[in-house]
Formats: structure tokens, C-alpha cells, sequence
């Protein structure tokens, strides 16, 4: 049955492996879709609601709202924490299967609430969903994948968040005519009816198969997606790492994973601490206090949102050739810059007529930098540096601090604006990106090529630690 293909070694019969990619990568559409869509449909939400009660309570307006906003993060909170552990224990392709279910009834629950109680838990439950498709999107994607194209597939993930932030700012726009804030938050029951029955159609992971001692299954998956001449190799070293026992939460704190407990923890906090889910989130009320109108301040927003599609489309491009660190310091470099000068453009009375713009071109130039580097390089080294055993579990714990951060930021930003002002609120993040900067170079690892059995072996080695464990990874000595 194998026709092998003229793909080199190490990528080949790939057509297969990008359709699953781009399947498990709705995922993301649905996380960055509903995590953009409420800031627009708040304005009309006010409309249709009481916001100043909760079950006949009395309670203030923009307390009730912080809700409904926040709901979908406190829901991802539980999502990730539980999601690792249950990829771990149900296999990924069915958590995924659960969570589009989730997905699906959240929004249909949202679309029809009668009330704001209501909407509020179908904020939760779709949270959920969002929780778990962040966990275990990449997973599956990573444990799928041939190594040499790894970063580019799992990376589909991070496009398809940036086009589903993108497609909520358009899907905003386009029914901010009628208010039509139940067809905006209903629409995401789209994409997850064919997220669940697209993976219907795909296979299981094949290196959670091999946990699960169904060897058969996991070569029958691996000779679908690899060439022939791969899938001995590829199960052999499966094997190898998989033969040690099976991983519970206490191996998180072994010596030899801790690092990368580090790394992940690290990173996740950083990603979000650095400030770009306030540009996210907030950018029209950025744009409305530098003297835009409604509608060009949109319209800036929708550019900001192209922005971070195409440049995390040359990140896919580029992750599997440069290799993870140079896009990531880069981006951290280009980060730190932007943020400087944006709180500059916001401190100078000078600049005061021109601010406007000056923030506009800052702010895409801030999210392009994030694009190619922090956004994408996270979800894929999180999907990358753990041992099988336990990489759901690790993932998990990675995406909680991840979620609660981007809580903590977007819950906080405005009260932050209002005590310092938005250039020290820029500077803050600016000193964060410096911070992240550091650690990254000095404690990120490469992945670029290797299979994960091959990282997993350098981790049990403490030879994945730093720039310079291998000649391939940038950085030299330190
Ligand atoms: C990353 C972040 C997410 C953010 C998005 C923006 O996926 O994890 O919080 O909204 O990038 O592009």
C-alpha cells in the first residue's frame, strides 16, 4: 500500500499529516474566535440586559460585565487544568471530540440566553472549551507530526487563534448594524460542528496509543503519515522512551523535568505579562483615547488583527528553518522596542496631535513582533520539551498559568491606565518583555529537527538546558 513520496526523509507522505493539522487546528479558531468576540458584543449585550442585578441581587454594572468577559477565562482556567490530565487518560483525538461538543453547546447556550445569568454560564462553558482546545490542540498536532515540519504544524495552531480574533473583530463589524450580539456569539457552533465531525475521520495520537500499549495501531497511524522507512525508526525510538514507567503529576518535580517546568511556567506568564492580549482586547478604547473616532478606530483595530495573521503566517513559514530561539529573542527584541517608543508616544505633549498614529503603527509593529516570535514559539515549545508519559499533564499546568495570567492582565489594565497612566502602563509591559527576554536567552532550549523522543532523551541527559546545547541552536557560550 506505500507509495512513497519525493519528500525528504523525515517529512514524507505529508498531505495526510496537514489535513489532521489543519483539522485539530480549528481548535484555535475557536479559542481565538470566542475569545475575541465578546469586547464587540458587549456594546449591545448592555442593551438587551438588566446588568445591575444578578439573580435578583443588586450588583454594578461593570462588575456584571467583568463577568461575562472574564467568565470564558475563569472557564479555560478549569478547561486547562483538567484538559492535560484527561488528554492524558482519554487519549487526545476524544478530549477533542468533548470539547467541540462544549464548544457547540456553550455558544448555543449563549445565542438563546434569556437572561445574563445565563450568558454568563454559557461564558463558562464555552471557557471550557476554549481551556481544553488550548491544551490539547497542539498536543496532538506535536505528537503527530514528522520532526522537521513540526514547528510549522503545530504553529497552524497559532494562525488559526489569530484568524479566529480576526474573523470575530469582521463577524463585530459587520452585525454591529442590527446588534445582533446572539448571531456573533452563536456563530462559533460553526466551526465546532465540523471540528467534531472532521475528527471523527482522524486517527489517535500514535505516541499515546504506544503509552497505551496498542502498538499495532500506533505503527498503523505512523505508516499514514510518514514514509515507510520512518515508521520502524520512529516506533523504535517510541519504544525506547516509552519502556520507563508511566508518568504521574509528582514526575513534574523530578530533577531532570523541572527545568522545563521552568521553561514552560515561565514562558506562559511571560506570554501574557508582556501585555498583548490588552492590545487584543482593549485596542479600540486604546485608539478612542488618543482622539480616534468609532469607526477609524475599528477599522486601526481590524489592521492590527491583519497584522498578526500575516506575520504569524511567516512564523509558520520560518519556525522549522531558523529554528524556535532566533524568532523568539528576535520578537522579544522587537517587542521591548515597540512598547518603549509606544510609551514615549504617550508621555511627549509634543506628540500629542500626531499620537493617534504614532500608537496605530506602534501597536501593529509591537503585534507583528509577537507574531513571529512569543505567540507561536509558547504553544509549540510547551507541545515540545516534555516526556510523553506526562506532556498532557505539564502542558496543562503551562496553560493554567497562561490563562490566569491573561486574566490577571486583561482584569487589571484599565485600573492600571486609570493610576498610572497608559505610558507607565506601556513601560510596565516594556520591563516585563526585557525580563522575558533574558530568561529566554538564557534558559529556552532549541527543538528545531529533533524528534520528541530525541528531546526527551537530552532532557533525562540535563543536555536541553540553554542556548548551546546543540551545534544547530543559536547562542553560544553563556
Ligand atoms: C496567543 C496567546 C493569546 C493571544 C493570542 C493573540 O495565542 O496565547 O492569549 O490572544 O496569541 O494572537
Amino acid at each position: 500500500m506505500a507509495t512513497k513520496d519525493a519528500t525528504p526523509e523525515g517529512t514524507g507522505r505529508n498531505s495526510f499529516v496537514y489535513v489532521v493539522a489543519a483539522l485539530a487546528a480549528l481548535n484555535g479558531l475557536l479559542f481565538g474566535f470566542d475569545t475575541g468576540v465578546i469586547a464587540g458584543a458587549m456594546l449591545y449585550i448592555q442593551n438587551s440586559f438588566d446588568l445591575t442585578a444578578l439573580f435578583g441581587y443588586p450588583m454594578s454594572a461593570s462588575f456584571v460585565e467583568g463577568l461575562i468577559v472574564s467568565g470564558a477565562m475563569g472557564g479555560a482556567i478549569v478547561g486547562a487544568a483538567f484538559g492535560g490530565r484527561l488528554a492524558d487518560r482519554l487519549g487526545r483525538r476524544r478530549l477533542i471530540l468533548v470539547g467541540a461538543v462544549i464548544f457547540f453547546v456553550g455558544s448555543l447556550v449563549m445565542a438563546i440566553a434569556p437572561n445574563v445569568e445565563v450568558l454568563i454560564f454559557g461564558r463558562l462553558i464555552n471557557g471550557v472549551g476554549i481551556g481544553f482546545a488550548s491544551v490539547v490542540g497542539p498536543l496532538y498536532i506535536s505528537e503527530l507530526a514528522p520532526p522537521k515540519i513540526r514547528g510549522s504544524l503545530v504553529s497552524l495552531n497559532q494562525l488559526t487563534i489569530t484568524s479566529g480574533i480576526l474573523v470575530a473583530y469582521l463577524v463585530n463589524y459587520a452585525f454591529s448594524g442590527g446588534g445582533d450580539w446572539r448571531w456573533m456569539l452563536g456563530l462559533g457552533m460553526v466551526p465546532a460542528v465540523v471540528l467534531f465531525a472532521g475528527m471523527l475521520f482522524m486517527p489517535e495520537s500514535p505516541r499515546w496509543l504506544y503509552e497505551q500499549g496498542r502498538v499495532e495501531d500506533a505503527r498503523d497511524v505512523l505508516s499514514r503519515t510518514r514514509t515507510e522507512g520512518r515508521v520502524a525508526a520512529e516506533l523504535r525510538e517510541i519504544k525506547e522512551t516509552v519502556k520507563t514507567e508511566s508518568g504521574t503529576v509528582g514526575d513534574l518535580f523530578k530533577p531532570w523535568v523541572r527545568p522545563m517546568l521552568v521553561v514552560g511556567v515561565g514562558l506562559a506568564a511571560f506570554q501574557q505579562v508582556t501585555g498583548i492580549n490588552v492590545v487584543m482586547y482593549y485596542a479600540p478604547v486604546i485608539l478612542e483615547s488618543t482622539g480616534f473616532q468609532d469607526t477609524a478606530s475599528i477599522l486601526a483595530t481590524v489592521g492590527i488583527g491583519v497584522v498578526n495573521v500575516v506575520m504569524t503566517v511567516v512564523a509558520v513559514l520560518l519556525i522549522d528553518r531558523t529554528g524556535r530561539r532566533p524568532l523568539l529573542l528576535t520578537g522579544l527584541v522587537g517587542m521591548t522596542v515597540m512598547l518603549g517608543l509606544l510609551g514615549l508616544a504617550f508621555f511627549l505633549p509634543g506628540l500629542s496631535g500626531i499620537v493617534g498614529w504614532l500608537a496605530t503603527i506602534g501597536l501593529m509593529l509591537y503585534v507583528a513582533f509577537f507574531a513571529i516570535g512569543l505567540g507561536p514559539v509558547f504553544w509549540l515549545l510547551i507541545s515540545e520539551i516534555y516526556p510523553t508519559q506526562i506532556r498532557g499533564t505539564a502542558m496543562g499546568a503551562a496553560t493554567v498559568v497562561n490563562w490566569a495570567a491573561n486574566l490577571l492582565v486583561s482584569l487589571t489594565f484599565l485600573g492600571l491606565v486609570d493610576a498610572v497612566g497608559q505610558a507607565s502602563t506601556f513601560w510596565l509591559f516594556g520591563a516585563c518583555c526585557l525580563a522575558a527576554l533574558v530568561f529566554c536567552y538564557k534558559l529556552v532550549p532549541e527543538t528545531k529537527g529533533r524528534t520528541l523522543e530525541e528531546i526527551e532523551a537530552d532532557l533525562r541527559e540535563k543536555t536541553l538546558v540553554g542556548p548551546d546545547d546543540r551545534p544547530d541552536a543559536v547562542g553560544s557560550d553563556d
